[in-house]
């Protein structure tokens, strides 16, 4: 019979086959499938595996850290944290079309991980490199559904010739609901194993407008808003993804108190989905939208306006960008 703990097993026993006594490395994102994946193959391989999380500023309150705190607690694998904020932030100046965005990020992460790829490379034996690939992934990039470039920054089959790596896809025939359940198998942080998929270029994709360090840090700041109060309601569960949006480059009159202000709306993009082939617009209680809304509005000074995106996909896709 099919439970999670022979999937555990039988992955387990593929790895060691594969990998022998090779050196394996592995890019964290700070996403579910690559966290999933490098700990399955840390549980057959153990200190083989050195992981690479490349921080490029682009990320969430808090994601950073809970990489390279919570998870290195968890696990007890070898991380090489690369923080290269500076770098990506000077790629992306002046860039507003979002296909454009996309481009540099994946150009700038391979780069980056191609460097520590090295460094790592440079000390042993490196031949293997594990990738969280997931079933609709190789459907998505395989069926022609114009899609392909989904995840293309991940795809890391863009290093040089003479930096070739053998993929370990420990995850290829699992689907998402599977990936946490092995995650949970493997005593990952509930945090970490529930947390909703998050795209590789990060926040650039949900600042409409060029990306700067402050727009980042507004949107940050309304984005850890709607977390909390969608965690405090209970249903982080229920919601498949929960993107904020910082429309930057739109202003709009707003009043607080005795003054008029000029601010910059944030729009909810909260959905449900299986798979995110396709999605349907959260409908999140108004109370909750509410406090969202006020909490935001109150503390987030640059932003004096929050509206709620009820598009599904199709037509509209998950993403503003
Ligand atoms: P869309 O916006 O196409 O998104 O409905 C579908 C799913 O893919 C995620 N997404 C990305 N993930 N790199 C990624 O790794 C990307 O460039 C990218 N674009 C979208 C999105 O968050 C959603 O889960």
């Amino acid at each position: 019979t099919w439970t999670m703990g022979n999937v555990l097993d039988d992955q387990v026993a593929l790895i060691r086959a594969q990998v022998g006594d090779a050196q394996v490395i592995c890019g964290l994102s700070g996403g579910v499938d690559s966290a999933v994946a490098a700990a399955l193959v840390h549980r057959a391989v153990g200190d083989q595996l050195t992981c690479v999380f490349v921080d490029h500023g682009l990320l969430r309150a808090g994601e950073a850290e809970q990489v390279e705190q919570d998870y290195v607690a968890a696990t007890g694998i070898k991380l090489k944290v690369v923080d290269a904020e500076e770098r990506f932030l000077t790629a992306l100046a002046g860039v507003t079309d979002p296909e454009q965005k996309r481009k540099i990020i994946g150009r700038e992460f391979i780069r980056v991980f191609e460097v520590a790829a090295r460094e790592i490379a440079a000390s042993g034996d490196v031949r293997f490199l594990v990738q969280g690939t997931l079933y609709p992934d190789v459907v998505e990039s395989g069926g022609g559904t114009g899609t392909a470039n989904i995840k293309s920054h991940h795809n890391v089959g863009g290093l040089p010739d003479d930096l070739q790596f053998a993929l370990v896809e420990p995850l290829r025939t699992l689907f998402k609901d599977e990936v946490r359940a092995l995650g949970a198998a493997l005593d990952l942080p509930e945090a970490m194993v529930w947390r909703h998929p998050f795209p590789g270029p990060g926040l650039a994709i949900r600042i409409i407008g060029e990306v700067t360090r402050d727009r980042l840090d507004v949107l940050r700041a309304a984005d850890l808003i709607a977390r909390e109060e969608l965690t405090a309601a209970g249903l982080d569960r229920d919601v498949w993804q929960f993107p904020v949006v910082l429309l930057a480059d739109v202003r709009s009159v707003g009043v607080q108190g005795d003054g008029r202000t000029y601010g910059h709306p944030v729009v909810l993009r909260p959905v449900s989905s299986e798979d995110a082939m396709t999605a349907d617009w959260s409908r999140l209680p108004y109370d909750l939208l509410a406090k969202i809304s006020t909490r935001i509005t109150n503390e987030v000074p640059e932003v004096n306006r929050v509206v709620l995106d009820v598009t599904s996909k199709p037509p509209g896709t998950i993403e503003w960008e």
